[in-house]
């Protein structure tokens, strides 16, 4: 071998060498390194309401926080009023990963936790503002981690408000709901709380309620205030009666696995936006009873009615039995702290 072959082939044998030592290495970088230690996490949020309502707005101001404070790092896609997917397929797309974030009325969790099935006993929360309590309390923040053995992770609870009861008849004593068809959400208590008023309960999601209301596939319907006004229900329902019989509040869930893999600091500092946001939420539900009652009164397209103290009193006679029926299995020590929180309200 001459002189020159030998260098060529000490240099091939050189360059081998490095390259397969940058290759181990680089390979070695790349298995210890999280997608997230480089990539900007992208968090999915998807609900079934309009942008101007509480929940709305609370996804909205979660996402300019994160934009704020996580820029580079984290950031927050919204689907609002149902354009990806309805209540129940959102807890699907959570738990596969695909999307990262939801808001569902608590009313939806069913198949989840039969615990949850407190907050819909009718008559049960006297105001916003025991509901708030409740939810603050040890047992409402215990009653939050239900649905962690099943991959779901309870971040918050927002609040809407308290749902009123609207037909094509006036409403004014129990008996006048008889017979019609009402929607429901996916609740079992809901379904006996109108099988109570000897109605029919019809169980339907969100996004469907406006065309069956109008198209008289269903007669009536209970929700909030504001999902009334920004779901144009008072529009095609003749009559709505300030019933306050129930509450519309919502978990702010995640896929566990999904939350716990984040890296501590941003989930650390995702935590404290959340509580931020939560505590918002309250004011823009407070402020949005109000206002939305409001503009659907001055809309004239629908007879608000107001009960007296003993109409209103028949309606809790006709309705509050449901709780016997369900006291085992959303706890009766949860029904005595909601009580507590009633008298300090
Ligand atoms: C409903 O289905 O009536 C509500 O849960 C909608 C919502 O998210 O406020």
């Amino acid at each position: 071998m001459s002189k020159n072959t030998k260098l060529i082939a000490f240099t091939a044998v050189v360059i081998a060498v490095v390259a397969v030592v940058v290759v181990v290495v680089v390979m070695t970088v790349m298995k210890t390194k999280t997608p997230s230690d480089d990539k900007e996490i992208v968090i999915k949020f998807s609900h079934v309401t309009t942008e101007t309502t509480p929940k709305g707005k609370g996804a909205i101001l979660l996402k300019n926080l994160v934009d704020e404070r996580l820029a580079g790092r984290v950031r927050v896609e919204i689907y609002p009023n149902s354009q990806l997917y309805n209540d129940k397929t959102a807890l699907k797309a959570l738990l596969l990963g695909d999307i990262h974030l939801a808001a569902p009325s608590l009313s939806k969790f069913s198949k989840y936790t039969k615990q949850w099935a407190l907050f819909d006993l009718p008559f049960l929360f006297k105001n916003p503002q025991a509901l708030n309590c409740f939810t603050n309390s040890d047992k409402g923040r215990e009653l939050l981690n239900t649905v962690q053995n099943k991959g779901i992770k309870g971040l918050g609870y927002w609040l809407n408000g308290m749902k009123q009861i609207s037909a094509n008849r006036p409403l004014i004593s129990p008996e006048d709901a008889a017979g019609l068809k009402f929607r429901i959400m996916s609740s079992d208590v809901l379904k006996a709380q109108f099988e109570a008023l000897k109605a029919n309960p019809q169980k339907m999601a969100f996004a469907e309620v406006y065309n069956a209301l109008a198209t008289n596939v269903i007669d009536g319907q209970e929700n909030t205030w504001s999902n009334i006004r920004s779901k144009k229900f008072f529009e095609v329902q003749k009559h709505t009666t300030v019933s306050n019989h129930g509450v519309l509040e919502y978990a702010l869930v995640t896929n566990k696995e999904f939350w716990d893999a984040l890296p501590n600091d941003i989930r650390l500092e995702l935590e404290k936006i959340i509580a931020q946001v939560t505590d918002k939420v309250v004011e823009f539900a407070l402020e949005a009873a109000e206002k939305d009652q409001q503009a659907v009164v001055n809309s004239g397209k629908t007879k608000v009615h107001t009960l007296t103290h003993l109409q209103k009193q028949q309606w809790i006679d006709v309705m509050k039995p449901v709780w016997s029926q369900f006291e085992n299995q959303v706890g009766k020590d949860n029904i005595a702290a909601v009580q507590q929180c009633n008298a300090q309200n």
